[in-house]
């Protein structure tokens, strides 16, 4: 792990209220595995206090670049949002554990919502240059077409690609849990990687479950130190007890979770 003043070098608007951005930061791209994060100071000052954790959407080692995809939710993305290329920035990570491999010849389901979609972009780039044997097949669900930001970038790594609009306006009209759903009743598949709200990912967990598939989730939770001291991040844990989002995570098995407490 690396705490690094990153010079921010890429800040666009990919879709409304979606900015694609990416940071100088080699020790970060050096290290990071698909599913880990960074933590993020979206300011100078101490205002806002904590850090901001993003998903890593991809890297480039060569140029020592760190990417991410910002949906702006509140003050500090809007922040983050706003800053100009060439601002510093202050960015700790690779944080957490990232998404676990395949068994060999796996057949995979991403199925991302929103901007869950940032994780999943770069392991289908890990799956399809790491691990040639596996077939990945992606959902990615948003509310409209113009939501289903870097969409090209997950169905160029996939070799089936799905989209899923609430509104109908782009591929079948309904959620991403409802097209993995129908999927699992079409064909068997092997490992289901999910990010995206909390609901989504339930919904992905009860139905990975019925279908006796393995599901890992990459969660997101309010965090505060990024490391495992504050426990800021805790989601309860199947079987009692509770699971740091930030260290123990932010993937985990979806067995692992207790999703009836999560709910509440
Ligand atoms: C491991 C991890 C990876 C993430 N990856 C991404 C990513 O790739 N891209 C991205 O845009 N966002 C990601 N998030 C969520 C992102 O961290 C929050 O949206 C951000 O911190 C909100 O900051 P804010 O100051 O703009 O919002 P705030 O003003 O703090 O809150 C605005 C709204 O967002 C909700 N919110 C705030 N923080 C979170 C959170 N951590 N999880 C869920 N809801 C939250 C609040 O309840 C409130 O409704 C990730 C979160 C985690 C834990
Ligand atoms: S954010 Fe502090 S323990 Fe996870």
């Amino acid at each position: 792990m690396a705490r690094i003043l990153a010079r921010l070098t890429w800040n666009e608007e990919v879709a409304p209220g979606y900015h694609l951005m990416a940071t100088e930061a080699p020790e970060i791209a050096a290290q990071a595995a698909p599913g880990q994060f960074v933590h993020v100071r979206v300011g100078p000052s101490y205002d806002p206090l904590l850090r901001r954790p993003f998903s890593i959407l991809r890297t480039d080692k060569a140029a020592g670049q760190v990417w991410m995809l910002v949906k702006v939710v509140g003050r500090g993305t809007r922040l983050l949002a706003g800053m100009a290329p060439g601002t510093t920035l202050d960015v700790m990570g690779p944080l957490g554990h990232g998404f676990p491999e395949p068994p060999l010849w796996d057949e995979v389901v991403l199925v991302a919502g929103g901007v869950g979609v940032a994780p999943l972009i770069f392991w289908a780039d890990r799956l399809q240059t790491a691990f040639s044997h596996v077939r990945v097949v992606s959902i990615y669900g948003a509310a409209t077409e113009e939501a289903l930001a870097c969409w090209l970038d997950l169905a160029a790594r996939s070799d089936e690609f799905y989209a899923a609009t609430e509104d109908g306006s782009a591929g079948e009209a309904g959620l991403a849990s409802d097209a993995l759903r129908g999927l699992l009743a079409r064909r068997g598949v092997g490992t289901i990687y999910a990010c995206g709200p909390r609901p989504m990912l339930a919904a992905c967990a009860a139905a990975a479950a019925e279908a006796g598939v393995p599901c890992f989730v990459a969660m997101e939770q309010w965090m505060g130190c990024g490391v495992g001291a504050c426990l800021g991040c805790v989601v309860p844990a199947a079987g009692g007890g509770y699971l740091r989002v930030c260290s123990e995570g932010p993937v985990f098995a979806a067995e692992a979770l207790d999703w009836e407490a999560l709910a509440r």
